[in-house]
């Protein structure tokens, strides 16, 4: 088939790269021409392993290609993607203005019948606006369709989630478009689920929705298991086990940000609300993530003191999860914000997103380390802020013979508690109890209520 994908983001420029390598012709388009050369030499634009390797693949076998242009794009395409950003506006709502954009240099340029799909995360009802949009802006009449296919990779893993998806949903009011989309996705032998517009739409909020309140039932449960001595890593195993609750998307941790979560969930809350329903349950999720960042740095603060002068912190991790060089709501780079603002000198290493951060975070009272143990030399205490499985398998002896004092804040359960604490650390962790400071064990509750009292978030 012909497809032309619009956009080379995430989703796009993985989404070209893996229909290119399924067998079909590709034009990539994004009117970043300074991308497009980077993405022609073998440059990407992201960190995705494996992404490059399938990229030069398909464009020296001549299917994939690239250039700025919508109408060049599309001219042979018998499939239209919409994949550019959808961020969030100051609202909560999505900020559909490229879609929007696009939508309309496609009308003028449209010369033969096309199913035009949004794979962008979008609200409930913008496909029908999208339809709209095109007709207001025919050259002359031609007949298109309409169709949501939301995409669900994660990053860090987004070529092997594409290749493996665990469902494809298609969404239109037209059987044709249905037909056609249907036969792109047939050979993944996954299932296809045929809905109509607006169930397609929102059937990718809910998804994000419900793993990110999981995440965040996970993290409470966090709190009472370090308040009651339980295990909150062993709770998650028990619980997860149960195939009807499932295991992934239960690790306690600092919080769930990126670029999707955080705009997602606000975006869900903010359509029931458009709809006059108040979704209590995910404006809790909305508050309770918002204060897990600030549960870790009470616990920092009780042991260190809100004075952080004078003092040098060991930081791993910028990145908002592993696999990934993208600081986009990273809860990890929020927290090196608060640590600096304490007076704090932080010594900082991320695999792959510390670049990104120093544009951010700039220089001052940060040094960018090459390696996680160069971080330590001399540092006052470890914090592991990004779950990077490379951090979880450091050596802990050389860990406490570089730290001045055997401290560490694990962000992200990243280090096993009995093992960290035989080796003579005060290990402090998400939703377990360290040992010989009850004061400090889920303490935060109090804070938390304290907050929401103050109005402070
Ligand atoms: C998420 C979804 O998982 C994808 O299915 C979806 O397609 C994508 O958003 C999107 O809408 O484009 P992504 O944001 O790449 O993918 O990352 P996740 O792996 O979902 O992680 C999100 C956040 O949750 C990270 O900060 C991560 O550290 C955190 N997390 C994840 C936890 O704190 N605990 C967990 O158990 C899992």
């Amino acid at each position: 088939m012909k497809l032309c994908v619009i956009g080379t983001g995430y989703v796009g420029l993985v989404g070209a790269a893996i229909f290119s390598d399924w067998g079909n012709t590709v034009f990539g388009v994004d009117i970043d021409e300074e991308k497009i050369k980077r993405i022609k030499a073998g440059e990407m634009p992201i960190y995705e392993p494996g992404l490059s390797e399938i990229v030069l693949k398909n464009i020296s076998e001549g299917r994939l290609s690239f250039t700025t242009s919508i109408a060049e794009g599309i001219k042979e395409a018998e499939i239209v993607f919409i994949c550019v950003g959808t961020p969030q506006s100051e609202t909560g709502a999505a900020d559909l203005s490229a879609v929007w954009t696009v939508a309309k240099e496609i009308g003028q340029n449209l010369n033969g019948y096309k199913v035009i799909v949004t794979k962008s995360t979008v609200p409930v009802g913008t496909n029908e606006k999208v339809k709209q949009i095109i007709t207001e802006n025919l050259a002359s009449p031609v007949e298109f369709d309409v169709a949501s296919n939301p995409e669900f990779l994660r990053e860090g893993s987004s070529v092997e989630d594409m290749q493996n998806t665990d469902r494809t949903v298609i969404g239109s009011d037209s059987p044709k478009a249905l037909e056609i989309l249907t036969s792109l996705y047939t050979h993944l032998g996954s299932p296809i689920v045929a809905t109509n517009l607006r169930s397609a739409e929102m059937i990718k909020y809910a998804a994000n929705a419900f793993l990110a309140t999981k995440i965040t039932f996970i993290n409470e449960m966090a709190q009472v298991c370090e308040k009651a001595g339980a295990d909150v890593t062993m709770v998650a195993k028990g619980m997860g086990l149960d195939k009807r609750i499932g295991s992934a998307f239960l690790r306690a941790g600092i919080g769930y940000g990126g670029s999707c979560f955080p705009k997602d969930v606000s975006a869900l809350y903010r359509t029931a609300t458009d709809h006059s329903y108040d979704f209590k349950l995910l404006r809790s999720v909305i508050e309770v993530n918002y204060g897990q960042k600030d549960l870790f740095m009470f616990k920092a603060t009780r042991f260190l003191g809100t004075n952080l002068n004078g003092k040098t912190l060991a930081i791993l991790g910028l990145a908002f999860k592993d696999n990934t060089d993208d600081i986009r709501d990273s809860v990890a780079v929020e927290i090196v914000k608060k640590l600096r603002g304490l007076g704090a000198q932080l010594k900082v290493y991320d695999p792959a997103a510390s670049d990104n951060a120093r544009k951010i975070l700039g220089d001052t009272s940060i040094t960018y380390c090459s390696n996680e143990y160069e971080t330590m030399e001399g540092a006052d205490a470890l914090f592991v802020l990004t779950e990077w499985k490379q951090f979880a398998v450091l050596d802990l002896a050389k860990i406490k013979s570089l730290l001045k004092q055997p401290v560490i804040f694990d962000g992200r359960n990243s280090f096993d508690k009995d093992t960290t604490e035989a080796q003579g650390f005060t290990y402090f962790a998400i939703g377990k109890r360290t040992n010989g400071l009850e004061k400090i064990n889920g303490a935060g509750n109090n804070y938390s209520a304290t907050l929401i009292k103050n109005g402070s978030h």
